[in-house]
């Protein structure tokens, strides 16, 4: 659905969503990474488990929340890709 531009030459780093390994460019947020990567869940919600996907891309919508490197309730798109960094799909509350 997402493509990147065809001259985005910025150097790619890998990453791991819910134990697969995706290619990330430096710089992308991890809901850009997400989406370029065909990832369209990040998390569902607590009630009725319906899946939701980044939407605003600003912090403002709150349907981003993934766990990151064991933190859960992150906002994807507000977080910056690092090497080996850890991505879980977030399924209802975060865990306490
Ligand atoms: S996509 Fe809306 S808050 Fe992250």
């Amino acid at each position: 659905m997402f493509k990147r531009l065809p001259d985005d030459k910025r150097p790619t780093i890998a990453l791991s969503i819910d134990g697969k390994t995706i290619e990330a460019r430096e710089g992308d947020s991890v809901a850009a990474a997400l989406l370029a990567a065909g990832v369209m869940v990040a998390r569902t919600t607590p009630v009725s488990e319906t899946p939701r996907a980044p939407y605003c891309m600003m912090g403002v919508c709150f349907d981003c929340l993934m766990e990151i490197d064991g933190i859960g309730s992150r906002q994807a798109c507000l977080v910056p890709v690092r090497a080996g960094m850890v991505v879980r799909t977030q399924h209802g509350a975060r865990k306490l």
